[in-house]
């Protein structure tokens, strides 16, 4: 039996033309990242089963993580994200790493997901984290960078910021509710999927993890309180510092995208200060495009003082969602400038010095690997989406020209040979 030219399930093929749009989004955040000083790094597609296991969500885990055992007995996994692997090269040269330390990688990561809108099992994600500074300013520094990145791609008026802070959910749940911990971590699941359950469903998780009526109307009143009431009802250090985060965000120029989501909770268990996570304000994507959060405690796990740190991750897949919705994805010119023909052989040595010439200017240069017709070169020429073809006409050669045509236009120029390449230019300039 034939085998499927299918992907595996969850997982895309980019074909050139995916390549060039995906080229262009990763060199538009690499750039607005690099614009703060952010520094990139890389890391391997597998790492010990262990890292993950540490600090990693149980969903995640114990759900969605690729693992095996290889042939020396070590169970490994493929990295469903990259803040382990982050966290481990910091800890390795935590004295050598200029602070405080500004990183960004886009790696591909591996989920065992159902594969949906917006999710599937194989996702490139722009990492950034900062690690050190004061951590009000390193966060504004943060989100200001995440909405920068959502203006290179014109899209800053259409995403919001939704932000939370652990410990003031904790301080709600424990101290003001007087929650377990077990009931606590059921009310957080029930939270973080409340958006996608009607109010009865809702409620009857909360009765499910033991809620009386008086707590559960207590709740309701909480989450749809302003932070600054809550801050007056209930101070404490998550209200606090959320309230001196807005007012930075404010001074950043950025308050307007930001808002205060009780909501919000994050499914990683290494975050403990600030949580958010940014949306798309159009409702067909309502997954969330970037998540993220403080890590107090991460550089602990491999040993090392507790250097705090603050990123997020920013999936390819809904952020082409979003680009799509919005219309901001733009039209991309073909690669290809110039195809020198060959139509007989013996003139490969001229066509192959043009071509040669050409591409030492920069251009890229196809030849047809085929000596063929005027009119068959011209549909390659065509079909590989070439902008300008040099064709040799018998007569021109006699004169020492060659024939440029423009294939968007159809147009055709004359040309001496020793001004093939200023000519091209030229023209692919719009200069004529
Ligand atoms: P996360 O919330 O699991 O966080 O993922 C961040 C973003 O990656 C999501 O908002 C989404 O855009 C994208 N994403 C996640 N899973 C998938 C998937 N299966 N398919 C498509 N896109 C997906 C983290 O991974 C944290 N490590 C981020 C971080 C960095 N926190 C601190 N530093």
């Amino acid at each position: 039996m034939a085998l499927s030219t299918e992907s595996y399930k969850g997982t895309r093929d980019f074909y050139p033309k995916d390549m060039q749009l995906r080229n262009w989004m990763f060199g538009t955040l690499a750039r607005t990242v690099r614009s703060f000083g952010y520094l990139e790094y890389g890391g391997p597609m597998l790492e010990s089963f262990d890292l993950y296991a540490a600090k990693t969500g149980e969903e995640i885990v114990n759900q969605q993580l690729y693992h095996m055992v290889d042939r020396g007995d070590r169970k490994i996994a493929v990295r469903p994200e990259m803040t382990p692997t982050m966290a481990r090269m910091v800890a390795a040269k935590i004295n050598e790493l200029a602070r405080p330390i500004r990183l960004f990688s886009i790696p591909n990561l591996w989920r065992y997901e159902r594969p949906q809108r917006g999710r599937l099992r194989e996702h490139w994600q722009l990492n950034v984290d900062v690690l050190g500074g004061d951590p009000l300013l390193a966060e504004t520094e943060l989100l200001t960078l995440a909405v920068e990145i959502m203006r290179a791609f014109q899209g800053g008026d259409k995403m919001q910021v939704k932000v939370n802070h652990r410990k003031l959910m904790d301080e709600f749940f424990s101290r003001r509710m007087g929650l377990t911990t077990e009931q606590a971590h059921k009310v957080v699941k029930a939270i973080d999927a409340k958006s996608k359950v009607d109010e009865a469903k809702f409620k009857g998780w909360l009765i499910e993890a033991g809620l009386a009526e008086e707590k559960i109307s207590d709740l309701n009143r909480f989450f749809t309180s302003s932070l600054e009431t809550i801050a007056a009802e209930m101070p404490c250090e998550g209200a606090a510092h959320l309230l001196n985060l807005f007012k930075m965000l404010e001074e950043s120029g950025v308050r307007g995208q930001v808002v205060f989501d009780p909501t919000i909770m994050r499914g990683l268990d290494y975050y403990t200060g600030t949580v958010f996570e940014i949306y798309d304000v159009s409702p067909e994507n309502h997954r969330a495009m970037f998540g993220g959060g403080r890590y107090d405690n991460l550089m602990g796990i491999f040993g090392k003082e507790a250097l705090s740190g603050v990123g997020f991750g920013m999936g390819d897949v809904s952020l082409q969602n979003f680009l799509e919705t919005h219309g901001l994805v733009p039209k991309f010119d073909s690669e290809i400038d110039v195809m020198v023909t060959l139509p007989k052989g013996e003139i490969r040595g001229l066509s192959e010095e043009i071509a040669r010439g050409l591409r030492v200017s920069g251009l890229n240069v196809i030849t047809p690997l085929a000596v063929g017709s005027f009119g068959s070169q011209l549909k390659i020429a065509n079909k590989h989406e070439a902008k300008i073809a040099v064709l040799f006409g018998d007569d021109e050669l006699t004169r020492g020209e060659v024939i440029l045509k423009v294939l968007g236009t159809g147009e055709q120029i004359n040309v001496k040979k020793e001004e093939v390449i200023t000519r091209v230019i030229s023209i692919l300039n719009g200069k004529e």
